[in-house]
C-alpha cells in the first residue's frame, strides 16, 4: 500500500493519502503544532524545536517495521496524520497496533479522519494485525463519537488519568477495533 489514494472532499477539493516521506517534516511539524496548541486533544505538550529535529523523529518512525506513518494532503499542505505502531513485546502483542490520529482544525468534520482510518484498517489487516487500540481523553467527545462511528468499542477507563487546561481531571478511555480476532 505505497500508492497514493485520492478522495474527494466537500467543496470539490481533493484529499491525497500516502505514507509519509522525509520531505514532509516541515508540514508535519506545522500540523502537530496546530493540534498541540489546542492543548486538550492529545497528550503531547510541545513540538520539536526545528524541522531537523522533526525529521530525525520521522526517520526513526519510518524505519520501524510494521509501522504506518500516513499523511493526508490537500494541495501542498499536510492536513492529517495517522500512525499505527506495533507492540514492543515481540510475539506476545504482535497482533496489536496502537493508533494515533490528528486532523488540522480547519479540515475537521469533512471526512479526512474517516478516509485515513479506512486506509489504516486495510493496512493493518494486510500486516496481520488483529486489533487496533487507542486511548482518548473522556472530555474529547468528538473523537470518542468518531471512534464509535467507526466501530471501536470501549475497553475500560483509567480514572482521573490526566489534568487538562481549562477542563480539569479527566478519565482516559481505552478503545479498540477488533479485526477478525477470535476471542471468547
Ligand atoms: C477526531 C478526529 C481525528 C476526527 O476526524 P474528522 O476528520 O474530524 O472526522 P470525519 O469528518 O472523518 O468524521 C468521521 C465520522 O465521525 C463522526 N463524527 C465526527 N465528529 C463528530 C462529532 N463531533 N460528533 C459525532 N460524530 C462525529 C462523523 O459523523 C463521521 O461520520 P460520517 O462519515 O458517517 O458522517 C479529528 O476531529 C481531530 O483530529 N481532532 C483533534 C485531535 C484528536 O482529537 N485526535 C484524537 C486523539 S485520541
Amino acid at each position: 500500500m505505497n500508492a497514493e489514494h485520492r478522495i474527494s472532499l466537500p467543496g470539490g477539493r481533493t484529499l491525497c493519502l500516502r505514507p509519509a516521506r522525509e520531505a514532509d517534516a516541515a508540514g508535519l511539524l506545522a500540523l502537530l503544532k496546530s493540534v498541540v496548541d489546542e492543548q486538550v486533544y492529545i497528550g503531547l505538550e510541545s513540538v520539536p524545536s526545528s524541522v531537523e529535529e522533526e525529521l530525525r523523529w520521522l526517520r526513526t518512525l519510518m524505519r520501524r517495521r510494521r509501522t504506518l506513518a500516513l499523511v493526508a494532503t490537500s494541495g501542498d499542505r499536510i492536513v492529517g496524520f495517522l500512525t499505527l505502531e506495533p507492540g514492543t513485546f515481540g510475539q506476545k502483542d504482535a497482533h496489536v497496533a496502537t493508533l494515533g490520529i490528528m486532523v488540522a482544525p480547519d479540515f475537521r468534520a469533512q471526512g479526512v479522519g474517516r478516509a485515513m482510518m479506512d486506509y489504516a484498517v486495510t493496512w493493518a489487516r494486510l500486516h496481520q494485525f488483529e486489533k487496533i487500540q487507542l486511548e482518548v481523553f473522556a472530555s474529547n467527545r468528538r473523537a470518542y463519537a468518531f471512534y464509535r462511528k467507526l466501530g471501536f468499542v470501549e475497553e475500560g477507563r483509567r480514572r482521573a488519568a490526566y489534568r487538562l487546561p481549562g477542563i480539569g481531571l479527566v478519565d482516559a478511555i481505552h478503545m479498540a477495533l477488533f479485526l477478525n480476532l477470535q476471542y471468547p
